[in-house]
């Protein structure tokens, strides 16, 4: 149902009354519930088949609101949220005990964003309570950036899509915990290290561009699954320029490869619709492996992004669908 005032109304009563609805965002559609009531939240988990233990987001329409379920914010914060929300950063705080272990995924912390869409924005104030949203996917797809990604998934599962267009931004958002002199960046999106680096000190975890050993413990607990996979095995490809990734690809194809690349680059096997800068890849990669599916592809090929900018949120998605294989040239 098209995003308005009218179907914002019919959401908030739904999610009032316990249920659940899927939203826009402009990072990618959320699946939204009463982040106070853990049955609410156990409807979440069952629809996207997500594992107990991975917490929740908590959508919030106002800065102040993090005051009623953090027990403690950070000065850090409150500059942070200033700057960048409503937007793509989730900040991780010790939880108040009014938010459920449910929603919290059993830990004493709690994540907040607010995003930046209008009448997302609208139905969190009409509904009076945070919504709890993880990603519209089934658990490990990659998330969608449509509507129609999560009527895919969700089709009779959930009793409200609201559809608000394709998300402008396209990858989750930058999940940070505080340390002594600043953040830490557990999961990168669209703001960047560098955004970051210009309020406190920046550490990027390990797990951002590598995989978890079996004895580390995850600090997101997302990290640890796999993720952004689409059936098809998707190679990532880190080379110094596109001609080699093209020479390489032209070597490898077979009539059940496709490669996410735009088409100015000289690619004879069958091509996905790619951007050509960072944030164009980040808008386009859930997109192009969902599209991969569709069209049956055994292989994927995509060229690896520079860890810079977005492109460190795009190595960071592609790295996981690639299950850590990389190919370096
Ligand atoms: O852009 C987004 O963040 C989207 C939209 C809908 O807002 N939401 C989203 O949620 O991506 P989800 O649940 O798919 O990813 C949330 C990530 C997970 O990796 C989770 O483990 C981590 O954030 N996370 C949430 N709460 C946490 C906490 N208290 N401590 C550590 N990690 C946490
Ligand atoms: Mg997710």
């Amino acid at each position: 149902m098209q995003i308005n005032d009218e179907s914002i109304g019919q959401a908030a009563q739904l999610l009032k009354n316990g249920e659940i609805a899927a939203i826009p965002t402009e990072t990618v559609y959320g699946l939204a519930g009463n982040g106070l009531s853990a049955d609410s939240v156990k409807k979440i988990f069952e629809a996207k088949g997500r594992p107990g233990d991975n917490p929740l987001i908590l959508h919030i329409s106002d800065i102040d609101q993090i005051f009623k379920y953090a027990q403690t914010v950070p000065d850090l914060a409150l500059k942070l949220a200033e700057k960048f929300w409503p937007g793509s950063l989730t900040m991780i705080m010790p939880k108040k005990p009014i938010v459920p272990y449910e929603t919290s995924g059993g830990l004493d912390t709690v994540a907040f964003r607010m995003p930046d869409n209008k009448y997302t924005l609208k139905l969190i104030k009409l509904c009076g309570f945070p919504l709890a949203a993880p990603s519209a996917n089934l658990s490990g797809l990659p998330s969608p950036t449509c509507a129609e990604h999560v009527y895919n998934d969700m089709k009779g599962k959930i009793p409200l899509i609201l559809d608000g267009g394709v998300c402008s931004c396209g990858l989750e958002s930058t999940v940070i915990t505080f340390t002594e002199k600043g953040v830490k960046i557990l999961r990168p999106g669209g703001v960047t290290p560098e955004m970051l680096g210009e309020f406190c000190e920046v550490e990027i975890d390990k797990a951002v561009t590598e995989g978890l050993e079996d004895n580390d413990k995850a600090l997101s607990p997302g990290m640890k699954y796999k993720h952004y996979s689409p059936k098809a095995q998707v190679y990532m490809i880190e080379c110094e320029d596109r001609s080699i990734f093209a020479e390489y690809v032209n070597k490898s194809f077979d009539e059940n490869t496709y490669v996410l690349a735009d088409d100015t680059d000289n690619i004879k096997a069958k091509t996905l619709p790619y951007g050509s800068t960072a944030t164009s890849e980040a808008a386009e990669l859930f997109a192009g492996l969902r599209k991969a599916d569709e069209m049956g592809a055994e292989k994927v090929y995509v060229m690896a992004p520079k860890k810079e900018g977005i492109g460190l949120a795009v190595y960071n998605r592609l790295i996981r669908a690639a299950a850590f294989k990389v190919i370096k040239l």
